[in-house]
């Protein structure tokens, strides 16, 4: 079903609320695309050990590191399959912007030696969904891949994500430049109170140092770091464009509750509202057999022996029985979602899989869904 959108567009991006299988299924769309024949990498966020180490991640982390094109074999048949995954390491990524954008080595040994840095950087290492944005402007830029897989970090709400360049800008231009150009930081460490909100942040940092050292250290560092906010700026618009452009398609993962509708409602609205498409919606964790009951709801256990087999019909007979109310409601709540859905949008259900899914078998059954 989405094998034309693996097959046409370049970057995917999986959003989604916490815990509802972004990674999980941001793996499989992976898988399923490099088995389509694309040079394809997945960049994850924080996988389940067991799944990072099925994935060879384990000792790598922040590098593109190749799946086994053997072990995809053995799940898949597929041959010589190029599929590369590698987790978002966020102050090493932060790190690389620095070295790659300083305007010179002095600069970057500058930055990257100064105390207030480290302790900046940390604390901007810790928004994941920027850190994502520029790994992902790397990836497009700097390497030859047909298709790019973006799982995106844990956030309470999936939009999170995608005002994560915006919300950076005003962090670094507020707060910095306000540090920077503010005459009161001549007047000493009383000077900063007369800050406004947007250097709260610095001043978080600026508690954790004490000392004389410490003006100097913060006029040195964000001198030399002005000479790159620029460089965020147009990587941000950058991302913007790449993300608003046609090789760009967005993924809504929900499980499969009653807030489910609603979110997926206010996500596709957000989307529009930052001149984004939502290309469809993945409902994970569905009853296994929602689809035959949806479908055959009269139908009684012989005819349904006679399309899927004694064994399986009398399971959905079974669980139909033990789970009828839960299986209508979510039989309205599909309806629901796909009522939310314009012509183009997809609508995907994955069955929720005995045990979790962490290792390629797993990842090649759900993709075997899409
Ligand atoms: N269809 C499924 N059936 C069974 N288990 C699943 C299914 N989808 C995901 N899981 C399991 O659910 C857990 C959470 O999935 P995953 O890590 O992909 O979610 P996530 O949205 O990336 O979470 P986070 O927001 O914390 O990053 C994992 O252990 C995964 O193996
Ligand atoms: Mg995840």
């Amino acid at each position: 079903m989405l094998e034309k959108i693996l097959n046409e567009k370049k970057i995917i991006l999986v959003c989604g609320s916490g815990g509802v299988g972004k990674t999980t299924l941001a793996a499989s769309l992976a898988l399923k695309g490099a088995t389509l024949g694309k040079k394809t990498i997945v960049l994850t966020i924080d996988p389940a050990k067991r799944l990072a180490t099925s994935m060879g991640l384990a000792k790598l982390g922040g590098e593109p590191t190749r799946i086994s094109p053997k072990n995809i074999e053995a799940q898949t048949g597929h041959k010589d399959i190029f599929l590369d995954a590698m987790m978002l390491d966020t102050k090493r990524t932060f790190d690389e912007l620095v070295t790659r954008y300083a305007p010179n080595a002095a600069v970057k040994d500058r930055i990257l030696e100064n105390k207030i840095y480290l302790h900046l950087s940390n604390m901007m290492a810790g928004s994941q969904e920027y850190m994502a944005m520029e790994k992902l402007h790397d990836l497009v830029g700097h390497t030859d891949y047909d298709l790019i897989v973006v799982d995106t970090p844990p956030t309470t709400h999936a939009i999170d994500f995608l005002e994560a360049p915006d919300r950076m800008m005003s962090m670094l231009g507020d707060s910095m430049i306000h540090v920077l150009l503010k005459p009161a930081l001549a007047m000493g460490k009383s000077g900063f109170f007369l800050f406004d909100k947007g250097a709260k942040l610095i001043l978080k940092v600026l508690d954790k140092i004490t000392g004389f050292e410490l003006l100097k250290d913060v006029a040195d560092m964000l001198d030399a770091f002005r000479e790159m906010l620029g460089g965020f700026e147009s990587r941000a618009s950058d991302v913007k464009k790449m993300l608003q452009s046609n090789k760009s398609v967005f993924v809504l993962v929900t499980a499969n509750d009653e807030r489910s509708v609603s979110e997926a409602r206010f996500f596709d609205e957000k989307m529009k509202s930052l001149q984004l498409n939502l290309n469809g919606i993945i409902m994970n964790r569905c009853f296994p057999f929602s689809e035959a009951s949806e479908k055959e709801v009269d139908e009684d256990l012989k005819e349904l022996s006679k399309k899927y087999g004694f064994e399986l019909a009398e399971k959905i007979t079974q669980v139909r029985k033990n789970e009828e109310p839960l299986i209508e409601e979510e039989i309205v709540r599909q309806k629901e979602m796909k009522s939310l859905l314009e012509k183009g949008q997809f609508f995907l259900k994955i069955p929720l899989f005995q045990g979790d899914v962490h290792d390629l078998e797993g990842l090649w059954s759900i993709a075997s869904y899409l």
